[in-house]
């Protein structure tokens, strides 16, 4: 794994808890400690780089880091043989990197894994997609802490707001621009459903959860899905489900029978 945060942190503890069962090879973080902290309960090595992490004995690699590694943990990844599982969906926001992965992982025979993250839904919009989409809208309400850092960088006074509070409305691109690390959703939803999606983000300072609610509209019929989620223990800007997807995947890669599309 690269990045040893609060999505790493589930991943091992469902190893320990024996939710899933691989071995844990490697970990790398940009502050060793924190692989450090992990790789001692699970006996993984800790790495230097991601060169290194990327070269040892292992089928795939799991980046939940940042925007910013993804290009580099992705491409060497591939370019090393490994399957990868990207987290920080919003790197995609760059079509011309989600191009440029996409025909490098096609031309090494890999795969990359993008898992459905912090929302609900996602398997019935891949299948609705391949009709007609005419409309993709994700409104997100999250608590305070949850958006803190990212209001205050845009010059909110986050300790003024008492009231649920419309912060953003426009296209996933700008909200992804302006809440990179809050909104990954918003480009899984328009990967799965190759439509342009509608982004409305609300602060409200008495909710507890992560809520999302999506809609899709298409040929097949309307899609709704509302989910309100647990924010995880260790970063309240992660939900807990967005970790248990990739748990979820990683359990899936072992199965005999696949459920969802
Ligand atoms: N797809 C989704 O639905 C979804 C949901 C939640 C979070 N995420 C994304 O997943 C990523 C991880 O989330 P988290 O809650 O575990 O974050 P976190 O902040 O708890 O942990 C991230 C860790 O990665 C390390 N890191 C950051 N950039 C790095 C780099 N370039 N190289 C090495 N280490 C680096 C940090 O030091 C930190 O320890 C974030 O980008 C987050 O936005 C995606």
């Amino acid at each position: 794994m690269v990045g040893c945060g609060a999505i790493a942190t589930s991943i091992v503890n469902a190893v320990l808890k024996g939710i899933i069962n691989p071995k844990v090879v490697a970990l790398y973080d940009r502050h060793t400690h924190k692989a450090e902290k992990l790789a001692r309960l699970v006996g993984a090595e800790v790495c230097h780089s991601i060169q290194e992490l990327v070269e040892k004995e292992l089928d795939l690699v799991i980046e939940c880091a940042s925007i910013q590694a993804v290009e580099e943990v992705a491409t060497r990844a591939i370019e090393s043989g490994k399957d990868v599982v990207v987290m920080s969906v919003g790197a995609f926001k760059d079509p011309n990197l989600y191009k440029r992965l996409y025909n490098l992982a096609k031309r090494c025979n890999r795969r990359i894994y993008i898992p459905s993250g912090a929302i609900a839904g996602i398997d019935g919009i891949k299948a609705a997609s391949l009709g007609e989409i005419y409309e993709v809208r994700l409104t997100t309400v999250k608590p305070l802490e949850g958006l803190r850092d990212a209001l205050e960088r845009l010059g909110f006074e986050v300790d003024t707001i008492s009231e649920p509070t419309t912060v953003f409305e426009g296209t996933f691109l700008e909200a992804i621009e302006k809440f990179p690390q809050n909104i990954n959703v918003s480009l899984v939803l328009y990967l799965a459903s190759n439509f342009p999606t509608k982004v409305k983000i609300v602060v409200d300072p008495k909710i507890s959860v992560n809520r999302h609610e999506v809609t899709v509209k298409g040929s097949t019929g309307t899609i709704r899905t509302v989910v309100e989620n647990v924010p995880s223990r260790e970063n309240p800007k992660t939900s807990a489900l967005a970790a248990y997807s990739v748990i979820r995947l990683i359990k899936d890669l072992s199965e005999p029978v696949l459920i969802g599309t």
